[in-house]
Parts: C-alpha cells; sequence; structure tokens
C-alpha cells in the first residue's frame, strides 16, 4: 500500500502564504507515496488550482454531516468537493476539544464525506492523562467503534493529543503497539476490507522523525502539522526514507 503524507495548515494561511507554500509542491516529484495538503477552508479553491495537475491532492480540515441547510459557519462536504478538494479530515482532537465534537457526530462527518465523493482521515487519540493512566487503547477502541461508520472506505489518523504540537513524539515502540491494536480492531470490524485501511501516525512528526516513523509497521503515512507550513520540510518527510 502506499503511504500517505498529509498536511494540515490548520488556522494558518492568508493567499499569499498559501500560494508560497503550494506552488513548491507542483513540481515536486515524490515517488512511492501519495501527498496531500490540507488548507484552511478559504484557501481550498486556490490551492486546488495551484495544483491541479500535479501529485499533491487538496482536502478539508473538517465538513458538516449535512449536505446543506441553516448551519451558520459551517462547511458542507459537496461544497469542499465543490472547491476542487478529495478528502477531508474529521475528528481532529482540536475539534473535538474545541467544538466538543462527539463520536456520534464525526460518524456522521465521515458518511458524509463518503456520500459527496471525498476521503474520510478520522483521526483517534488518548491525551496525556489517558495515557498515564493506562487508558489509551481503551479510548481509542471506543473513539474507532464510534466515529467510523460502517463499510468504512476512508483512512484512520493516530494522533495522541499529547504529541500535537508539542514537538514530543510518541516512541516508535508506542506507536507500533497502537497502530497493531488500531489494525487489529479495523480486521475484527470490517474483514478483508479493514486490512486495505491506511493508519497515519501524526503528532511531532518532523524531517528528522519521519524515516523511523513511516518504518514502524501499520503505519500508512504521516499526518503533519506544523512541518507542512514550509513546503521544504513537507517534502522532506515525503521523502523520509
Ligand atoms: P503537529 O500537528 O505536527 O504540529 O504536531 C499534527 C496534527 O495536529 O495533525
Amino acid at each position: 500500500m502506499r503511504q500517505l503524507i498529509a498536511g494540515t495548515w490548520k488556522m494558518h494561511g492568508l493567499s499569499r502564504e498559501a500560494e508560497a507554500i503550494a506552488t513548491p509542491l507542483r513540481e515536486a516529484g515524490i515517488l512511492g507515496r501519495d501527498l496531500l495538503v490540507c488548507p484552511p477552508a478559504t484557501q481550498i479553491a486556490a490551492v486546488a488550482r495551484i495544483l491541479a495537475g500535479s501529485a499533491v491532492a487538496v482536502g478539508g480540515q473538517d465538513c458538516h454531516y449535512a449536505t446543506h441547510g441553516a448551519h451558520t459557519g459551517d462547511i458542507s462536504a459537496p461544497m469542499l468537493r465543490d472547491a476542487g478538494a478529495t478528502h477531508v479530515i474529521v475528528g481532529h482532537s482540536e475539534r473535538r476539544q474545541d467544538h466538543h465534537e462527539t463520536d456520534d457526530q464525526i460518524r456522521g462527518k465521515a458518511m458524509a464525506a463518503i456520500a459527496a465523493g471525498l476521503t474520510p482521515i478520522v483521526c483517534v487519540g488518548e491525551t496525556g492523562i489517558e495515557r498515564e493512566e493506562g487508558r489509551e487503547f481503551g479510548v481509542v477502541g471506543r473513539q474507532l467503534a464510534g466515529s467510523l461508520p460502517d463499510g468504512f472506505a476512508g483512512v484512520v489518523a493516530y494522533e495522541p493529543v499529547w504529541a500535537i504540537g508539542t514537538g514530543r513524539t510518541a516512541t516508535e515502540g508506542d506507536v507500533a503497539d497502537m497502530h497493531a491494536f488500531i489494525y487489529g480492531e479495523l480486521v475484527r470490524r470490517f474483514g478483508a476490507a479493514g486490512e486495505g485501511i491506511l493508519i497515519l501516525y501524526g503528532g511531532s512528526v518532523r524531517p528528522a522523525n519521519a524515516a523511523a516513523l513511516l518504518a514502524v509497521p501499520h503505519v500508512g503515512g504521516a499526518l503533519v502539522g506544523g512541518a507542512s507550513l514550509k513546503a521544504e520540510d513537507f517534502l522532506a518527510i515525503a521523502r523520509a526514507a
């Protein structure tokens, strides 16, 4: 399976910055891995235009579970698709925390994404306290059970909350254990189809640690925050072997 290197810019990127990050990606020849960037919603159409015809796909960072309606400020999956997106991240821990998103809502968002022809990237991950208390597998197992719809056709991202934006990454052993656990859960629920679901690792992925993390069994790629804001770092991660 080809690994997917996805970058999320979070709430970063005015027009000039978006152009500066996306333009060098256009010509980047990356062999053997798929690339995706998820700009803020206001930049999706512009970035999709810059990257049209390149090997880099464009995604959203969230979508609503409805296709349209009276939901001020929200953006639907068909709108993302219309703007040029092929993927959408749902259930990122910052959405779970800042917007109190529940597994039920995230499952609805994943279903909306699939119905709109987008590939959802569903995020799961335990907090630092949950890991200290030895509850990481229980928490992630519950998030998977609640957030993934039946017949799930998408990507899962394991992002330990304590590793996001902190410069601390999980050890390769911890990543191996959790990815093996997630793989087991996916196969148990989805059978053979579960074997083909990519499981990304996210949380302080950098050029310096990417090769080691991407070599861990059942790691299907990376979800990169901070380091995706510099094209050169993002490309270094994508090239890490
Ligand atoms: P980070 O963010 O790479 O800045 O830690 C990762 C993420 O939130 O997906």
